[in-house]
């Protein structure tokens, strides 16, 4: 399928999605929103892809929504139309998605690598939520994920005065799972999703379930939806393989992957 905002590119069983609005730092529009969700939900349903990774240019992972899109319209209008709310459709999907993040991360760009699953983050990644710069709150989860991520007093120090955050404090505050020199990010966050794309499917589907449920729910209602699905997985052959693999001290041989 051709996109105008997104480039598309599988290998193996790991689909990559590259945000190419160079001429905007790759600002969120609307038609790159709806792009990439229509690749994600594409790739989540392709049974040949384990792990999706998401990324920018070397300038910009995201340089936040598309302002100029945005600046003259009214709030009934952005009611009506529940702006940026079909984001969440990223959110539904079920496999894992690695954000790849280098240069800046900022407003719907930061969001935007929050709703992946972990942020694998360039030595150059610079992470914010300027909005208060231009009178106006984050509007894509940036005051809840950012929260989550890395506690009220940085999230709301950043949310407050609008300053970025490098790599290294990203890293430090729990924000990123990983830096890597920013020549190496796409080969790292490739090596990474092969990985993951190596399981059995139903395992890292489930543990991408689990892990976010934590967020919602009390942690005995986190801890026995966990232990069900534990239970669930000795339903999947790759229970069986893999086990027999490590008894046997062989590499797994997973259906599901
Ligand atoms: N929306 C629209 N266009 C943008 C943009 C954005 N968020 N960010 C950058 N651009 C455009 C610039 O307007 C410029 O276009 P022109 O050449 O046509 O003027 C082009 O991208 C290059 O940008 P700069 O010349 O500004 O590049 P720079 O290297 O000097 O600065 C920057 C880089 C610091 C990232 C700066 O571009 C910037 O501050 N961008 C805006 C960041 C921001 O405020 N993001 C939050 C947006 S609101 C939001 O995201 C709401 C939400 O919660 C979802």
């Amino acid at each position: 399928m051709a996109y105008e905002t997104i480039l598309t590119e599988t290998q193996g069983r790991v689909a990559t999605i590259t945000l190419n609005r160079p001429q905007a730092l790759n600002a969120l529009n609307a038609t790159l929103m709806n792009e990439v969700i229509a690749a994600a939900k594409g790739f989540d349903a392709d049974a040949g892809i384990g792990c999706i990774v998401i990324t920018g240019s070397a300038k910009a992972f995201a340089a936040g929504a598309d302002i100029k899109e945005m600046a003259g319209r009214e709030a009934t209008e952005m009611y009506l139309a529940d702006w940026f709310a079909p984001w969440e459709e990223l959110t539904r999907v079920r496999k894992p998605i690695i954000a790849a993040v280098a240069g800046f991360a900022l407003g719907g760009g930061c969001e935007l690598a929050m709703m992946c699953d972990f942020i694998l983050a360039a030595d150059s990644a610079k992470f914010g939520q300027p909005e208060v710069k231009l009178g106006v709150i984050p509007g894509m989860g940036g005051s809840q994920r950012l929260t989550r991520a890395v506690g009220k007093a940085k999230a709301m120090e950043m949310c407050l005065t609008g300053r970025f955050m490098d790599a290294e404090e990203a890293e430090r505050s729990g924000l990123v799972a990983r830096i890597v020199p920013a020549d190496k990010l796409l080969e790292e966050a490739a090596k990474l999703a092969e990985t993951i794309a190596g399981m059995s499917l139903p395992a890292t589907m489930a543990i991408k379930e689990s892990v976010n449920r934590s967020f919602e729910v009390t942690l005995a209602e986190g801890v026995r939806f966990e232990r069900r699905v534990f239970h669930s997985g000795f339903a999947n052959a790759d229970q069986k393989e893999g086990m027999a693999a490590f008894i046997e001290k062989r590499a797994p041989n997973f259906k599901h992957s």
